[in-house]
C-alpha cells in the first residue's frame, strides 16, 4: 500500500504530521461494508451541490461539472468498475476522492458546510428507506401466499393446541391466518418506522448546523424526504431509526420463528400433518431415511442472530456522549446484516409456505372427542346452566369416560344423564367436529364464515400495498 498517497488524500489530513498505523487504518475503515450505500451517497451529493449553487458557494458551471462527475462515479459503481484505493476510509471518502480525480479542483467545494456526520446519516436514511420498501413488498408477498392457501384449504380441520396439549378443533386455515395477521402487524409497524426514517439530516454539519445559506427545504424536496431534522446535534448523533429497524426485524423474526417451530413439529412422523417440499428439505449424511426441515430450522434460528444485533447495538449506544462518536459507525453492519437476514428469511418462508403439502387425513384423524369437552359444557350452558357449573359437569363426564377407559363420545345418554338430567338425545351432535368449529362464528373465530371474513379482510388490506 502506498502510504504517502494515502496520507495526502485523507479528508482530514491537514493537522496530522505522523502516519496512521496500518492496523489502525484497517480498524477505522468502514468501506468494506458501507460501499453498499454508494447510490445513496451519490444522490445525496448531487442534491447538496444544487443547494451550494443556490447559496452561491459554487458557480453554475462548477455545479454542472460536479454533477457530471458524480454521474460518472455513479456509472462506475453501477457497472462494477469503481476501484477502491488504499485510504478510501469509507464510501464518502471514496466517492469524493474519485470525483477529484475525474473533475479536479471543483470537487474540493462539494463538502462546503457538510460533514461526514450529516452525510453518513443522510445516506443511511436513504438506503434504509429503499430497504423498507423491499421488505414491505416481500412481507406482503408472503402474507398473500398464506392468505390464498388459507382460502383454498378452508375446509380442513386440525387440532388446535394450547400448552402444546390438544385444546379445541380448529380450521387449518385459522392457524395459517393467525400467523398472517402477525405479519400484517409487522408491515404496519414498518410503515410507522419509515415515517421516522424519512427525515432529512443533511444541513446539520458536524454538530452546530450550517453557517451558509443552505436551503434545507430544497434539499428535502430534492431527496424526497417528508421532513427536515429539527436539531443538528440530535440529527447527527441519534440512531433511533436504526434501533427501531433492528427491533422490527427482531419481532418479525420472532413471529416467523414461532411459525417455523409449529411447522417443524407438524412435519414430524408423530404428527405427519404436513410434508415439506424437497426443495426446502435436506437429507442426513448418515441416516438414509431422514428428511430434515432445515429451511424451517434456519428460519427459527435467525431470530437469535438478529435479536443479538439489536441488543448489541443498543449496548453500543447506551451511555454515549452527545452527538457523533465513532462508535456510531457500528450501526451499519447491524443494519445491513439484519436486512439481509430478514429478506432471505421472508423469501424462503414464502417458498416453504407455497410448496408444503398438507395431509388432511392425518390432521383430522388427530382430532379426538375429549377436545369437545368444552362444547359439552356449552351444550349445558345453552340449557341455562351457569358456565362454572357446566364446566364441572363436563369435567365429570371426562372423568367417567377415563375411568371406564372409553372415549368421551362413547358415554351413553344414560351415563351423561347420571351426571346431569339436562343431557338429551341431541347431545350426539356435540361429537361432530365440523359442528363444533361452526359454533365459533363470532368475528375472529374458527367457523367458516369467520375464517372467510379474515381472508376477505386480508385480501382488502393487501390492496393498500399494491401500487
Ligand atoms: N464512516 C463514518 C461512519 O460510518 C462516517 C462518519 C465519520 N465522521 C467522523 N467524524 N469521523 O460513521
Amino acid at each position: 500500500m502506498n502510504m504517502a498517497s494515502t496520507e495526502e488524500t485523507k479528508l482530514w489530513g491537514g493537522r496530522f504530521v505522523g502516519k496512521t498505523d496500518p492496523i489502525m487504518e484497517k480498524f477505522n475503515a468502514s468501506i468494506s461494508y458501507d460501499q453498499r450505500m454508494w447510490d445513496a451517497d451519490v444522490r445525496g451529493s448531487k442534491a447538496y451541490v444544487k443547494a451550494l449553487e443556490k447559496a452561491n458557494l459554487v458557480t453554475t458551471d462548477e455545479m454542472n461539472q460536479i454533477l457530471h462527475g458524480l454521474d460518472q462515479v455513479w456509472e462506475e459503481w453501477s457497472k462494477g468498475d469503481f476501484v477502491i484505493r488504499p485510504g478510501d476510509e469509507d464510501i464518502h471518502t471514496a466517492n469524493e476522492r474519485r470525483l477529484k480525480e475525474l473533475i479536479g479542483a471543483p470537487a474540493g467545494k462539494l463538502h462546503t458546510g457538510r460533514s461526514r456526520n450529516d452525510q453518513v446519516v443522510t445516506d443511511m436514511r436513504l438506503w434504509l428507506r429503499d430497504a423498507i420498501s423491499t421488505l414491505t413488498d416481500n412481507t406482503v408477498q408472503l402474507i398473500s401466499t398464506m392468505v390464498e392457501r388459507a382460502a383454498i384449504e378452508i375446509d380442513v380441520l386440525c387440532p388446535g393446541y394450547t400448552h402444546m396439549q390438544r385444546a379445541q378443533p380448529i380450521r387449518w386455515s385459522h392457524w395459517i391466518l393467525s400467523h398472517a395477521v402477525a405479519l400484517s402487524r409487522d408491515v404496519e409497524q414498518l410503515q410507522e418506522i419509515k415515517k421516522r426514517v424519512n427525515v432529512l439530516p443533511l444541513g446539520s454539519g458536524a454538530i452546530a448546523g450550517t453557517p451558509f445559506d443552505i436551503d434545507r427545504e430544497m434539499l428535502r424536496k430534492e431527496l424526497i424526504f417528508d421532513d427536515i431534522s429539527l436539531n443538528s446535534m440530535d440529527a447527527t448523533g441519534q440512531r433511533d431509526f436504526v434501533a427501531e429497524f433492528l427491533f422490527w426485524a427482531s419481532l418479525c423474526l420472532t413471529h416467523l420463528s414461532k411459525m417455523a417451530e409449529d411447522l417443524i413439529l407438524y412435519s414430524t412422523k408423530e404428527f405427519s400433518f404436513i410434508t415439506l417440499s424437497d426443495a426446502y428439505s435436506t437429507g442426513s449424511s448418515l441416516m438414509p431415511q431422514k428428511k430434515n426441515p432445515d429451511s424451517l430450522e434456519l428460519i427459527r434460528s435467525k431470530a437469535g442472530r438478529v435479536f443479538g444485533r439489536c441488543a448489541g447495538f443498543l449496548m453500543t449506544m447506551k451511555g454515549l456522549p452527545s452527538t457523533y462518536n465513532k462508535d456510531l459507525q457500528e450501526d451499519k453492519e447491524a443494519m445491513f446484516e439484519c436486512y439481509d437476514t430478514i429478506l432471505a428469511v421472508l423469501q424462503v418462508t414464502a417458498g416453504v409456505m407455497s410448496t408444503l403439502k398438507i395431509n388432511q387425513c392425518e390432521m383430522e384423524a388427530a382430532l379426538s372427542p375429549e377436545m369437545l369437552a368444552t362444547d359439552l359444557a356449552y351444550y349445558l350452558v345453552r340449557k341455562g346452566v351457569p358456565f362454572r357449573e357446566a364446566h364441572g359437569l363436563s369435567g365429570k363426564a371426562v372423568f367417567s369416560a377415563e375411568s371406564k377407559n372409553i372415549s368421551l363420545n362413547q358415554l351413553t345418554v344414560d351415563d351423561l344423564r347420571s351426571i346431569s338430567p339436562l343431557f338429551e338425545g341431541d347431545v350426539a351432535s356435540v361429537w361432530d367436529y365440523r359442528n363444533s368449529v361452526e359454533q365459533y362464528r363470532a368475528p375472529g373465530g374458527t367457523a367458516k364464515s369467520s375464517v372467510s371474513a379474515q381472508v376477505t379482510h386480508l385480501r382488502n388490506w393487501r390492496r393498500k400495498w399494491e401500487q
